[in-house]
């Protein structure tokens, strides 16, 4: 018999409803101080929740939000003396079935209980195929066995059900974005949006109006009005990637968004309520950004709420070998290289050696050039990059610079061994050069190199 519970300050009302329930069978537990609802939901939830509006210390809208945190499942009918037509949009916006005026008549009442209940089977129904179809899917495409990754395939498990703020780190290519899907998709979340906002690559003043979405007019070019990442995410996750880039102000915007759950469209002054879990990532030190003032300590608080680090591939051990036939073998099939067998033991001992400062990226790219270039039947040490073979794991990374070269040309030699060095990867490349990653696409564009990506 699904439980039911009846939750007014005013103990005359719960017993007018009980009087009507009651006699049709229903299992009523009565509440008239709604703190002690969430307690007793937390061991004995509820199917339906019939609460009253006004109540003190926390209103109906207040009670069905907390309370669904707890058991997600319930559904909610207001009675109230009080609610405006405002509050009752509001709350049917909350997904409450029904808001009803006080005293609610004795069949109304019985209709709405029944449809109520429906509804909580519905979703009871829903969720239970939900979690079995995740249960199926957990982490299939997320490859790793190491200790140091399963420690994150721990915490990402834990992580996922809970609406907690994620902040993952890690350098370039070591699969934060492969871990916030996970994390979507193993959340309550998963048939909802998942919304990738890349920060850097947007410019400062565009990302606001994208995060937040702006009404008409509202500047040069806003023709319309747009909701913005954070609205369309809604109920799902919006993962802001590379967030150590963004501006102070919008650091500031965000923080704000945070603590409120509420955003306001660039022109409008009306926040709006939503509903979004937060997952950030950098491969920027955001603890030093914060201690040189570059990055608000209390935003990054707000983030840090669940660090998730992952680890470089290098110190991942045998996964290396695992990514390997992995990418391997959608790469035979991609390619459609049936006259592939495996890696050879030299190939397998040079892909050990290396220490992938591109990661798992880098690892990605040279196995898919390998397939490309093999002759077959086995990938061998010479269908891997000249650089894998020619570095020992600590590799000097020596280039040739003689006396005779241009200052143009010596630059060029170090900015190619450099990208090479890294897999391919700009932005590491960038970084280690201590140039921005715009100069440097600038130089390759001059070389000639400009689509040259990882090899
Ligand atoms: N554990 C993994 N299993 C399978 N594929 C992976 C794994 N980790 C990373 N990859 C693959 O490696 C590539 C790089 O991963 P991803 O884009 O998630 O890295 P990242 O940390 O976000 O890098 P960046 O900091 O440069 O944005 C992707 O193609 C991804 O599919
Ligand atoms: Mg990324």
């Amino acid at each position: 018999m699904p439980l039911v519970y009846v939750v007014d300050d005013d103990p005359v009302t719960c017993e007018a409803i009980t009087a009507v329930l009651e006699p049709a069978g229903h299992e009523l537990r009565t509440f008239t101080r709604p703190a002690e609802v969430l307690e007793a939901a937390t061991t004995a939830p509820p199917a339906v929740t019939i609460t009253d509006f006004a109540m003190p210390g926390m209103n109906g809208l207040e009670l069905v939000d907390a309370l669904r945190r707890v058991s997600p499942d319930t559904t909610f009918l207001v009675v109230s003396g009080q609610a405006t037509v405002e509050d009752a949009v509001e709350l049917m916006k909350h997904g409450v079935v029904d808001v009803m005026v006080k005293p609610p008549r004795a069949r109304a009442l019985r209709r709405a209980l029944a449809l109520a209940l429906s509804q909580h089977r519905l979703a009871a129904e829903n969720r239970r195929l939900r979690e079995a179809l995740r249960a199926h899917r957990s982490l299939s495409g997320v490859i790793g066995a190491s200790p140091a990754f399963e420690k994150v395939l721990r915490l990402v498990e834990k992580v996922a059900p809970t609406d907690t703020t994620v902040l993952l780190t890690g350098e370039t290519g070591t699969g934060k974005e492969v871990i916030a899907d996970a994390i979507h998709e193993l959340s309550r979340r998963a048939d909802r949006p998942l919304v990738k906002v890349h920060c850097a690559a947007i410019p400062a003043t565009l990302l606001e109006a994208q995060l937040f979405g702006h009404v008409r007019g509202a500047f040069t070019g806003a023709v319309k009005d747009r909701h913005g990442f954070f609205e369309e995410a809604g109920g799902g996750t919006l993962f802001l990637d590379e967030i150590g880039e963004i501006s102070q102000e919008l650091q500031t915007k965000l923080l704000r968004v945070l603590q409120t759950g509420e955003v306001q469209r660039l022109g409008e002054s009306q926040p709006r309520h939503v509903d979004v879990r937060v997952i950030a990532a950098t491969n920027r030190d955001l603890e030093q950004e914060v201690r040189e003032g570059r990055f608000r300590e209390d935003l990054f608080y707000r983030l840090h709420v669940i660090p998730i680090e992952i680890p470089p591939l290098r110190s991942r051990g045998d996964d290396v070998l695992l990514l390997a036939r992995h990418f391997f073998d959608r790469e035979r099939e991609r390619q459609g290289r049936d006259d592939l067998r495996g890696l050879s033991a030299d190939a397998v001992a040079v892909l050990r050696a290396w220490d992938w400062p591109g990661n798992v990226r880098e690892l990605e790219n040279v196995l898919q050039r390998a397939v490309t270039l093999a002759e077959g039947p086995e990938i061998t040490a010479t269908d891997l990059p000249d650089r894998l073979r020619a570095g020992t794991t600590t590799g000097t990374g020596a280039i040739e610079i003689t006396a005779d070269m241009t200052l143009r040309d010596a630059e060029r030699v170090l900015i190619l061994a450099t990208l090479e060095r890294c897999g391919g990867n700009r932005k590491e490349a960038a970084a280690r050069l201590g140039i921005s990653q715009a100069t440097l696409y600038r130089k390759l564009a001059q070389y000639g190199a400009g689509e040259t990506d990882a090899p």
